[in-house]
């Protein structure tokens, strides 16, 4: 086998025909679950608002020159809105098991951006959740998951026979980890990118680190929303506060980017802090500012090219959000639209 070289991309036969089904299979399922009658036709994934904030982002000052790239190349406050979110596609009970998301989008970006629909927008996403890795390795696995998953045997995907050499076994046990930590506090729980990202010419992952920790009850309250109920109780008087950290990747085999499930040590590479994410106090439940967070799409390509998106299922990701994003506000009829930062609610 060849050696891996450090921030390369390494996409494996038969990818784009992968992509291809993945987007097929996505969007027919979200055309046949929201049938005409059932509407608003919601996301694909990460279904459930649990609150959309706004903030700001603070670019640190005195950032070294290899941290000192694309929004972080000057000190700089961008308003930003913040989506927290469920994972999976149904709108379900905030006790069951489910990873949660962390969607960022700074405004006031300048500069052109990958995303072919929003090339002259002035926004950047970051996209986050709970759990530092991600259960699926490539396109083609993601098929095969998706195909199981229609037939209601998701167990198949991990386990496809009786022959142990043909099980994914550490696909499974992410998988079960990233659903099994309960959160109490979205605003005080840790979120990372799973998947890497270039910055500049290197490549990192990145993670939102809560650096206001307040005295959280230890267990969650009996309420299928109670996610929601907390943040709103949370923000009714403190702020909260993330640390937004980079992680580079310094070896090409131990912290592969075309392997979302290996987690990259942080012993061997650690965070470095690059921004901070302040959420003041506010009230965010109106049904007006909730519509509004059901209209935004984030898309990890929704970025600069100093931030493009590395390895196989952010490639993947390039192609559904935008198909998922379109076919859902074609079918809901509004316009797909970027926030100014003026929205007031
Ligand atoms: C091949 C793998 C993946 C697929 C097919 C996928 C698909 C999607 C889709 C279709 C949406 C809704 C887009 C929209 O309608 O606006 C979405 C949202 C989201 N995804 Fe993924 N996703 C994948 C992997 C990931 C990974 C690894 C992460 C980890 C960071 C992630 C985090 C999120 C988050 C946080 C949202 C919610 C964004 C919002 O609040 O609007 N996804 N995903």
């Amino acid at each position: 086998m060849t050696k891996l070289e450090l921030y390369r991309e390494y996409p494996p036969p038969g990818e784009d025909a992968a992509i291809a089904e993945i987007v097929r299979i996505s969007t027919e399922t979200l055309r046949k679950t929201y049938l005409p009658d059932n509407k608003p036709v919601r996301r694909d994934q990460h279904v459930k608002d649990h609150g959309c904030v706004k903030g700001e982002f603070i670019v640190e000052d005195n950032l070294p020159p290899e941290l000192k790239l694309g929004v972080f190349k000057e000190p700089k406050t961008y308003p930003v809105w913040i989506r927290f979110s469920n994972g999976f596609e149904k709108s379900v009970r905030d006790a069951d098991k489910d990873v949660r998301g962390m969607a960022i989008k700074l405004i006031g970006v300048e500069g052109e951006k990958i995303l072919e629909s929003d090339r002259f927008g002035n926004t950047q996403d970051f996209l986050a959740i709970n759990y530092p890795t991600f259960f699926i390795r490539n396109a083609i696995d993601y098929v095969d998951f998706f195909k199981q998953r229609a037939n209601n045997q998701m167990i198949k995907f991990f386990f496809p026979g009786l022959n142990p050499f043909s099980w994914r076994l550490h696909e499974f046990i992410v998988a079960n980890l990233s659903i099994s930590n309960q959160v109490i506090n979205l605003l005080e729980t840790r979120y990372w990118s799973n998947l890497p990202y270039r910055l500049g010419s290197r490549a990192i992952k990145f993670s939102f680190k809560p650096s206001l920790i307040t005295n959280t009850p230890a267990s969650a309250p009996a309420s299928d929303n109670y996610l929601r109920e907390v943040m709103t109780e949370h923000l009714k008087t403190k702020p909260a506060q993330f640390d937004f950290l980079v992680q580079f990747q310094t070896d090409a085999e131990k912290m592969p980017i075309e392997d979302p499930t290996i987690d990259w040590d942080e012993r061997q590479s650690p965070f470095q802090k690059v921004a901070t994410i302040k959420i003041p106090v506010q009230e965010f439940n109106s049904p007006a500012q909730q519509t509004f967070c059901e209209n935004l799409s984030f898309s990890p390509w929704r970025a600069l090219p100093e931030h493009t998106p590395l390895g196989g299922i952010n490639r993947v990701r390039r192609k559904v959000y935008e198909a998922i994003s379109a076919l859902r506000h074609e079918l809901n009829q509004v316009p797909r639209q970027e926030p100014t930062g003026d929205e007031v609610f």
